[in-house]
């Protein structure tokens, strides 16, 4: 077989099978075209795309404005490394800094190497800036995260696939329950030596887990007091998807770091960064941090693309209407359903909760029919599915989505 070769479906999951890490377990569906919110399977198969590659699509797949920037771009300089200036960098950093009102930003590649560098940069504001004795710092971090697949990333997961046979792990973490205040309250208090506190505004991967109204904009204040980071990882709620440019927009909170990836490029091309202001990045100095592509042209000038995008297509108000529209239409179905037992989430990012255990493989199942009928989405555990389709959906296709969620779920009602 020539490499350029058309495959069938099943060829090329007989490849990946064969030649790559089974690192993942994907939905048996293989995709070769991406327009707005549909994709094509190998076959000519048409679907609607409800995961958006976890949120990071949400400008749509291949947006002709990102897309022109990019290969405009690639046409022009690629990388040039930080050893030397780049004429696209400065005025991306200024745009996006500008867009979220931070004094800096640092450019990296992808949300687990963005976390990493909001944890460096805490950590060395914890001994510069705060006081605290060097390598005492501690860092709080909520149970059932997902900040990514790092070595020190998994060290403070408390999922035992991500974890299991990857010690020794990386110290300085202090786990406390999400949503709640009093947690956050007392190991601040009992501990002088913690330099942040990192948390989703809605805890993605875990299962759309959206906090307490009122818990980011007191947890903040709470950080304050002690005069710790409030770190956002809006890595996956960011960018509109929730119905506002970032979830902790909800609450009207500026985190002291913010750290971004996945549709700061519209899923065009890896794309992350961390942003604060100039108290607390000022820390970094030149060797303390990089990486070879971070901040290369093609991927500043992709984020401005994805970014003018987000705004001239209002892409934050769409998702704060049709997931209201979404909630409600499935709240209704939820009603008279034996399957699902809720609806849950933010914006245009939501999930079901299916009425089974959480090692069923119920939404697995539901998952394949959804593929059947045309829809394409993915369990986050066990019996929850997640729901989350680019953000320039129109109304009548989301009402074509619901119909077909609807009616899939019904083939599965007891
Ligand atoms: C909240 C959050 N942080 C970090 C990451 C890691 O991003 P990446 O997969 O680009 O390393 C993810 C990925 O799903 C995420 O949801």
């Amino acid at each position: 077989m020539a490499v350029l070769d058309q495959l069938t479906s099943q060829e090329a999951i007989d490849l990946e099978n064969k030649y790559g890490a089974h690192n993942y377990h994907p939905l048996p569906v293989v995709l070769s075209r991406g327009e707005g919110v549909y994709v094509w399977d190998v076959e000519g198969k048409k679907y609607y795309d409800f995961l958006s590659a976890y949120s990071a699509v949400n400008q749509g797949h291949c947006h002709p404005k990102i897309v022109a920037a990019m290969t405009e771009q690639a046409q022009t300089l690629t990388l040039t490394s930080r050893a030397f200036y780049n004429d696209m960098l400065g005025k991306y950093e200024k745009y996006a800094s500008e867009t979220f009102n931070f004094d800096k930003l640092l450019p990296m590649n992808t949300g687990a190497e963005a976390v990493e560098t909001a944890l460096k940069i805490c950590r060395k504001w914890a001994y510069e800036v705060k006081g605290i004795d060097e390598n005492e710092a501690e860092i709080v971090v909520c149970e059932n995260n997902f900040h990514g697949r790092t070595t020190t990333i998994i060290s403070f997961s408390n999922d035992p696939v991500a974890r299991k046979n990857f010690g020794p792990y990386t110290n300085g973490f202090i786990k406390i329950e999400y949503n709640n205040l009093e947690a956050l309250e007392q190991t601040l208090k009992n501990n002088p030596n913690v330099a942040g506190f990192l948390v989703e505004p809605i805890q993605g991967e875990a299962g759309v887990y959206v906090p307490t109204e009122g818990y980011l904009s007191k947890a903040k204040a709470i950080c304050e007091a002690h005069n710790v980071l409030f770190i956002a990882d809006e890595v996956q709620t960011g960018i509109a998807r929730t119905g506002k440019m970032l979830a902790v927009d909800h609450e009207n909170v500026k985190p002291d770091i913010l750290i971004l990836g996945k549709a700061l490029s519209g899923g065009a091309y890896p794309v992350s960064a961390v942003l604060a202001d100039d108290s607390i990045m000022n820390v970094i100095k030149p060797g303390n941090h990089g990486s070879t592509f971070g901040g290369n042209p093609i991927a500043a000038a992709v984020a401005i693309a994805a970014l003018e995008v987000v705004k001239n297509e209002d892409l934050a108000n769409n998702a704060q209407v049709l997931g209201e529209l979404f909630r409600s239409e499935l709240s209704k179905f939820i009603e008279t359903s034996s399957i699902v037992n809720s609806v849950r989430g933010k914006g245009l990012l939501n999930a079901i909760l299916i009425n089974d255990d959480e090692d069923s493989d119920t939404a697995w199942n539901i998952c394949l029919k959804l593929r059947d009928n045309g829809l394409l989405a993915k369990p986050t555990h066990g019996n929850i599915i997640r729901f989350a389709p680019p953000l320039v959906m129109t109304r009548e296709q989301l009402l074509d989505c619901v119909s077909i969620i609807t009616k899939t779920l019904k083939e599965f009602e007891v």
